[in-house]
């Protein structure tokens, strides 16, 4: 049986995620803003395991038609049993000059575009055979309960994020299941200095980054599951255990 799945956010963690679907059998949807160059790579890749690809160009700041764009999706590929978010700023908002800009700016793509496109998907996924109807699985962060300092739009937008999740778990129910990965230091910010990286990943109990290997068996996971709906599980090397103490980042 063929399966779809809609991605949003595949230039780096993404990407792996999107190919690891399609080697899964999946055909795939991918909404991007500016990586191109990728979004043409996972398109080769599909091509060479003949699934059907469908890329669609999104702003998910506010103002986007959601409807639209999932509608745009399901005439192209004929439906939809799975949603991966992953779209997500990560820019330094510190308290002291905290603006309403940056808020919107962390809150359109990472909570609202997942509340609105989980509701549109939602409606997609009802139409499916079975009890379980499809799964939606949100990207969230492992400091939303302990955030550090200097992020502070991010970690508020992603705090969102992990509500919506709950939220829609308990609404969806008992056809479509939501989760979340809480991820940790998989791969570094790129505009992130390689020695403050080096130092948050030696104060990670695993000292190691989170592979990308565990994240695209948990996606998978997930997507596949019956019995789990509702949940933040941290992929995170352990990092949460460790904490973040007062400072920024580490
Ligand atoms: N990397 C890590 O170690 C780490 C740690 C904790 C949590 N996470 C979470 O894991 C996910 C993937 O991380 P990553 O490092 O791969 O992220 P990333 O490299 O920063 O990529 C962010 C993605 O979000 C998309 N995006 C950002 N703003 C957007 C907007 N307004 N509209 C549409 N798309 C937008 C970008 O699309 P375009 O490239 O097309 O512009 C890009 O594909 C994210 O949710 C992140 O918060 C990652």
């Amino acid at each position: 049986m063929e399966r779809t799945a809609l991605i949003t956010g595949v230039r780096r963690v993404g990407r792996f995620v999107a190919e690891g679907l399609l080697r899964r059998g999946y055909n795939l949807a991918v909404v991007y803003r500016s990586s191109e160059e990728v979004v043409g790579e996972i398109r080769n890749t599909a091509d060479s395991l003949g699934r059907k690809f469908v890329a669609v160009r999104a702003d998910l700041s506010r103002g986007v038609r959601y409807g639209e764009l999932v509608d745009r999706v399901v005439s192209e590929l004929g439906g939809i049993d799975a949603f991966v978010h992953l779209a997500s700023p990560y820019r330094r908002s510190p308290l002291e000059t905290l603006t309403p800009e940056d808020l919107d700016y962390h809150m359109g793509p990472i909570a609202e575009a997942f509340l609105f496109l989980s509701l549109e998907v939602y409606r997609v996924m009802l139409r499916n055979e079975g009890t379980v109807k499809g799964r939606i699985v949100a990207f969230g962060d492992w400091a939303v309960e302990t955030p550090y300092r200097g992020y502070t739009a991010y970690f508020i937008a992603k705090g969102a994020l992990h509500t919506a999740v709950k939220v829609l778990a308990k609404e969806f129910a008992p056809h479509v299941l939501v989760n979340c990965v809480a991820l940790g230091p998989t791969l570094k910010p790129e505009d992130l200095e390689e020695g403050i990286w080096h130092r948050v990943i030696k104060n990670t109990p695993l000292k190691r980054e989170v592979p990308l290997e565990d994240v695209v068996n948990l996606v998978i996971f997930l997507l596949e599951a019956e019995g789990i709906t509702g949940e933040i599980i941290r992929l995170d090397s352990g990092r949460h255990i460790a904490g973040s103490g007062t400072g920024s980042l580490v």
